[in-house]
């Protein structure tokens, strides 16, 4: 186990060899994954770990595909889902191409439910949708397409829920490896290793989407984060988060209006 001052070596050491920046990670749930990375890793101590780290350039990416929470599911707080198929989807069909952003895309879940619901608004077409994520693990695994076929199911009831309204086994393919989305969805989807801690920005979206991510930041990432976001905004695109992220409180929010359900904001000015 790592205690409190080799963590805060760590993050140091990263940031000095390679210039990986998890000082803005929530202390708690960083130090947890350290820890249950060195034990999955066999490491005896921190001078071990820091070795490897040292000595092999690729394992730095090992290490951060595993430091990352990537929970996800399909049509995810299905709440959300709807109000974006009702409420805000509506608003960008009179654009002639709507930017989209799902910054902290885990392995796909998430952007693909999207891409259901402007298929089935008839906007598809005209969207480019970039998804982003710092794991290139996951990232992979959303680039494929697939999902397990046993999650149908309940992926089926979520998109219901959602107010998905087609026949929701047609999005996909029986395969050997499992259930495989429509290459119609796919290809209007770009997959792209970011990460946010970075700043880099990525270009003008109408909505970007980013939930799940923030709670993992503290308050001094998610502001940078906030303020990313808002460069990458103009006057009515949107800004939607997870059920427990706000942005009301951050410097950014006297130019956005929250939809009056969901964590969603409208940008006014
Ligand atoms: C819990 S998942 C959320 C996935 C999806 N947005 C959802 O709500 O279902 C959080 C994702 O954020 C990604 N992430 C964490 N730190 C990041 C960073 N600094 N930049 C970009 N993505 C990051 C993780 O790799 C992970 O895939």
């Amino acid at each position: 186990m790592l205690g409190k001052t080799e963590i805060e070596t760590l993050l140091t050491d990263l940031q000095q060899i390679y210039g990986e920046d998890f000082r803005y990670y929530s202390r708690d749930s960083f130090e947890r994954r350290v820890n249950r990375f060195v034990k999955l890793e066999n490491f005896k101590d921190y001078s071990a770990l820091l070795t490897k780290l040292r000595s092999d350039k690729h394992y730095i990416q090992h290490f951060i595909d595993h430091i990352t929470v990537n929970v996800t599911e399909m049509f995810r707080d299905t709440a959300f889902f709807n109000t974006l198929n009702r409420q805000l989807i509506p608003q960008l069909t009179q654009h002639s191409t709507i930017r989209i952003w799902h910054a902290g895309c885990s392995t796909g879940e998430e952007v693909y439910s999207t891409a259901i619901l402007f298929q089935e608004a008839g906007l598809l077409e005209k969207c480019v949708i970039l998804a982003t994520d710092i794991n290139s693990r996951v990232l992979e695994r959303a680039d494929s397409g697939l999902f397990y076929s046993s999650l149908m199911p309940l992926y089926e009831a979520k998109y219901r829920l959602a107010g998905g309204e087609k026949n929701f086994s047609s999005y996909f393919t029986k395969t050997t490896e499992g259930e495989k989305i429509s290459e119609n969805i796919r290809s209007q989807i770009s997959f792209q290793n970011h990460n946010l801690a970075s700043g880099n920005y990525l270009g003008k979206f109408d909505l970007i989407i980013c939930r799940n991510v923030l709670i993992y930041f503290d308050r001094i990432m998610r502001e940078m984060v906030f303020r990313l976001f808002d460069d990458s905004t103009g006057p009515n695109s949107f800004i939607a988060l997870g059920e427990r992220e706000t942005l009301d409180l951050s410097s950014i929010s006297k130019h956005y209006t929250k939809l009056e359900s969901e964590m969603i904001w409208k940008k006014t000015n």
